[in-house]
């Protein structure tokens, strides 16, 4: 399968860069400008969608009506558009290209690259083998789901901006133990191994365990992990934590109404 990619900016590199060792792909792209990486470049966009059987639109929100008044005028038949693009619907898309097309919206990370992305899926012909075939490239860049459209915008709080929001979890850890004295680099290094230990606990149990089972075996009665739970719980930080994914929600849906969704994650 030939992927071409519209635009060839961190996201076009991290599905090239997880993908690029599978021998069944082959890859190509257009940008404003040549990068310095080791795929073929094409000068014009319609040359590179007669190579391409699937066609990435890695450009950014603002840029996207551009591009598609450009392939509107391309012979598209057989191909399938793959989008990433944060806040552009597929009936967005569809006004320009039509919808007999195969059109794809994804929303994937960048740990895309080290084939660990979660990546939401949703296409207009999910009747059709060029959408599956799709869907299986995904999940070889790390997990991918189907889901509704609508989905999207809290889907983009949660797996888009929740590597951040963990990130910021793991700073508070981080600012309590500079008393330690050690420097900052060793910090790191300790919190990614507790993160590390974290996931590999979770991972080895979550077939037989619930996350409560799991808290709850890290647990003692009226130990330091109960009493911690305890403020966690009587200080409803759940509920606070609800509110940032709640609020990182309702800034996607805002930026998909007014446009402004260049800066969606
Ligand atoms: N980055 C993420 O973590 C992430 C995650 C999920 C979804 N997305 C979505 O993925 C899309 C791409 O994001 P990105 O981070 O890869 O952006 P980026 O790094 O800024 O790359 C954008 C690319 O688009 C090219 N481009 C812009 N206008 C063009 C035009 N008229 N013709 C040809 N090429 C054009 C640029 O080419 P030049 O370099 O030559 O100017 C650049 O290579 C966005 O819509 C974003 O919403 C990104």
């Amino acid at each position: 399968m030939k992927q071409g990619f519209i635009g060839f900016g961190n996201l076009a590199n991290a599905v090239y860069r997880g993908l690029k060792e599978d021998r069944s792909f082959d890859f190509a792209y257009f940008a404003r400008s040549k990068k310095d990486v080791d795929l073929h470049f094409f000068e014009h966009l319609d040359s590179l969608v007669s190579y391409a059987d699937v066609i990435w639109l890695a450009v950014k929100p603002q840029d996207l009506g551009g591009i598609l008044e450009q392939l509107k005028n391309c012979d598209l038949s057989d191909k399938t558009i793959v989008s990433p693009v944060a806040g552009k619907s597929i009936a967005y898309i569809e006004r320009y290209l039509g919808k007999d097309i195969t059109i794809v919206r994804i929303m994937p990370n960048l740990a895309m690259a080290y084939k660990a992305s979660v990546t939401a899926f949703h296409t207009n012909h999910p009747e059709n083998d060029k959408a599956d075939r799709i869907f299986n490239l995904l999940g070889k860049l790390g997990k991918a789901v189907k889901l509704e459209e609508g989905g999207f915008d809290l889907f983009t709080s949660v797996f888009g901006s929740g590597p951040a929001f963990i990130l910021a979890f793991i700073k508070t850890f981080k600012d309590k133990i500079q008393e330690f004295d050690l420097p900052g680099s060793v910090l790191d290094e300790l919190l990614l191994e507790l993160t590390r230990g974290t996931t590999l606990y979770f991972m080895q149990n979550q077939k037989d365990y619930s996350i409560e089972e799991l808290i709850k075996n890290i647990t003692s009665k009226g130990g330091t992990t109960q009493a911690g739970l305890e403020y966690f719980q009587s200080h409803k930080i759940s509920k606070h934590f609800e509110g940032v994914l709640d609020a990182a929600r309702n800034r996607s849906e805002e930026l998909s109404k007014n446009g402004d969704c260049n800066k969606a994650t």
